[in-house]
């Protein structure tokens, strides 16, 4: 096989996943407002709204992803059984975990730094030996992002409709238990 330069480059830094706190708050607020990220995540909340989402309800971990000690991307994880909501109401393995994530900064785009980024956190998740597979669900329209997902060890499963729209579920299982 093989492997696309991307892939041969070893990451230069490690990424370090802080769960996201009281004082990112703006910043993650600000983030939401880009283009590139709107585009794809949907309207920016309130601050409020995004305190009320991670930090005093909800069930969902969120992590701003530092890379070179910068803070450079958002992740959000949550257990994919009994999301709710219309969620992934036939997931029936607790073990299954969910992922979201953008890259705060344009410039950054397309370099690999997403599926550095991607790779690592699952890495990071499959510590947990709960975890039995991980799921991301790209719009089908996210070129960009299923092909860094697939770069990353994820599979397309299939199509998917979803409260916000149709998806591409894809699923990658964490190192530990086989090669994605
Ligand atoms: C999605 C995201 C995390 C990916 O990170 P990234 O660092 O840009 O992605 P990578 O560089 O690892 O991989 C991108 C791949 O998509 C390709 N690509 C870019 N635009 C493309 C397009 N329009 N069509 C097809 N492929 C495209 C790149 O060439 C690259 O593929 P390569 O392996 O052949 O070089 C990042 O782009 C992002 O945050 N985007 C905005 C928000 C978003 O879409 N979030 C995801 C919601 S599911």
């Amino acid at each position: 096989m093989t492997l696309h330069p991307k892939d041969r480059k070893p990451p230069m830094h490690a990424f370090d996943f802080r769960p996201l706190a009281e004082p990112d708050l703006p910043m993650l607020h600000a983030w939401l407002q880009r283009p590139h990220v709107a585009r794809w995540w949907g309207p920016a909340e309130s601050v409020d709204e995004l305190r009320e989402d991670f930090l005093t309800g909800g069930t969902t971990q969120a992590f701003i992803a530092h890379h070179a000690g910068e803070p450079v991307g958002f992740i959000q994880c949550y257990v994919v059984m009994g999301s709710g909501d219309g969620w992934w109401a036939d997931e029936t393995d607790p073990g299954a975990r969910g992922i979201d994530q953008f890259l705060a900064h344009e410039s950054q785009l397309n370099q690999g730094l997403g599926r550095a980024m991607v790779r690592a956190f699952v890495q990071q998740l499959s510590a947990d030996a709960a975890v039995t597979v991980v799921q991301t669900d790209p719009s089908p329209d996210n070129a960009r992002a299923i092909r860094c997902y697939a770069a990353a060890g994820f599979t397309a499963v299939g199509e998917v409709v979803t409260p916000d729209g149709p998806a591409l579920l894809m699923r990658c299982r964490p190192p530990r238990l086989s090669a994605c």
